[in-house]
């Protein structure tokens, strides 16, 4: 049987098929993503994979609702499989905001699900590091993101060469669309269609603004001039203190897909052009107090950054670094009568952090010889006679040597740190 079209499967590495993933690249990213979001003070947190359907269609807007895995459980309560994590970190800093110090800093990494169109870097099923910051309005917070964004890709070796991270400002559409009193319809509708604007051809382009008053022209020139609002170029200000400045640009051409943005908001993209967004976020003053109906009132603003796309970019820019899945040590039985000493020894090794491993059955030493050998095990290890001692072969180094425990550690511990 298949798996659902737009689903993965991790495996060990190596993966024999184009399709599959490698878990240890998933496991890379990962480890980042919680090593640099730990180092800017940020807390982990994580939340349920189903939620009432109503939270999920508050104010994400229709292209997320429409991408819903959704059902009624068994209780006839209406629940769907959640596609981005703000509305559950909305609902649960509402619930317990009152415990925590603002401003609250906090990641996830959670699985989300989408039933998206089958296309190159958009999946069924993504895993996002999701980092937020709750309780402040100032632009530090912004530029404190926006910062976390950038040392999480050059935690993977990405530089200034290889990505940008395009801010532009909600408010700063608003301020183009008041000084427009030809422009008719609702805002949001309005941000739809600029959000898409790259991927439509011009006369699309132009015919659909048209509907709103507006024409293509005028946009163009209000993204081709990209002012600085006063809080972009605070921004700007602060990040270029950090000595990050290459690697932000002012482009109004983003405007994010997602209804619940009110300020600041960001997409991350390789420089080269050839993928989809690596990352976005932006402000979301006010999703706090839609989803807690009016009782919590906090500013709050984040991003989110998927897997598929930063794995497709690693691969591609051949960053990602090989997996070290070899054993330690195998540990061979030459002596059936030596059955208990070789556990005790394949425990003790264990204990000691050394990634240790032996045949689960009882075969000849040429056999459990080339499973050594098919495990990549540097060193083989077998109990010798009494007071045990322990005949140590380096495969690599091709030497022997009989060794007490103590000296076997010695020895083991010196040689990997060596290679
Ligand atoms: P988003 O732009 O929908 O934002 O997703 C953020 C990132 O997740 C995208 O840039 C992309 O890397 C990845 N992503 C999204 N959909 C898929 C998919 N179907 N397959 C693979 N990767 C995908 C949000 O989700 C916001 N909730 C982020 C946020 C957090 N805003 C504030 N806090």
């Amino acid at each position: 049987m298949d798996r659902l079209p737009g689903f993965r499967d991790f495996l060990p590495a190596p993966v024999a098929q184009k399709d599959l993933w490698e878990f240890e690249a998933r496991d890379y990213l990962f480890s980042k993503w919680r090593r640099v979001a730990s180092a800017y003070g940020f807390r982990e947190y994580d939340g349920p994979p189903l939620e009432p359907l109503e939270l999920l269609t508050k104010k994400s807007g229709e292209e997320i609702v429409g991408q819903l895995y959704h059902f009624e459980d068994k209780g006839n309560r209406k629940v769907a499989l959640r596609p981005e994590m703000t509305p559950t970190l909305a609902r649960m800093i509402a619930a317990n905001e009152r415990q925590y110090k603002k401003p609250i800093k906090w990641f996830s990494i959670p699985q989300l699900f989408r039933y998206e169109r089958k296309q190159k870097g958009r999946l069924r099923e993504h895993f996002q590091l999701n980092a937020d910051i709750v309780g402040e309005t100032g632009e530090g917070a912004d530029a404190e993101l926006i910062a976390l964004l950038i040392d999480v890709l050059r935690s993977v070796g990405l530089t200034a060469e290889d990505f940008v991270i395009r801010l532009s400002s909600r408010e700063a559409w608003q301020q183009y669309l008041a000084s427009h009193p030809e422009f008719r319809g609702d805002d949001y509708g309005f941000f739809q269609v600029v959000d898409k604007l790259e991927r439509m051809p011009e006369e699309v382009a132009d015919a659909r603004l048209r509907e709103f008053g507006l024409s293509l022209a005028s946009i163009q020139e209000f993204i081709g001039a990209g002012t600085p609002t006063p809080a972009l170029q605070q921004v700007l200000d602060n990040l270029g203190a950090r000595g990050l400045d290459a690697f932000v640009k002012v482009d109004y051409g983003i405007i994010r897909g997602l209804a619940y943005y009110t300020g600041i908001v960001f997409e991350a993209f390789d420089r080269r052009g050839e993928f989809r967004a690596i990352a976005g976020g932006g402000r979301y003053d006010q999703l706090i107090q839609l989803v807690s109906d009016g009782k919590t009132d906090l500013p709050a603003l984040g991003f989110g950054m998927g897997d598929v796309v930063l794995l497709e970019l690693l691969r591609s820019r051949q960053l990602l670094p090989e997996w070290d899945s070899r054993l330690d040590v195998y540990c061979l039985l030459e002596d059936q009568n030596r059955q208990a000493d070789l556990l005790g020894l394949l425990q003790w090794l264990r204990d000691q952090g050394i990634r240790a491993d032996a045949s689960l059955t009882s075969i000849k030493p040429n056999k459990q010889f080339r499973q050594a050998a098919d495990l990549g095990a540097r060193f083989v290890a077998t109990p010798q006679g009494e007071g045990g001692l322990v005949r140590l072969k380096d495969l690599h180094l091709r030497d022997e040597q009989v060794l007490s425990r103590d000296d076997l550690l010695a020895e083991l511990r010196r040689r990997l740190k060596e290679s």
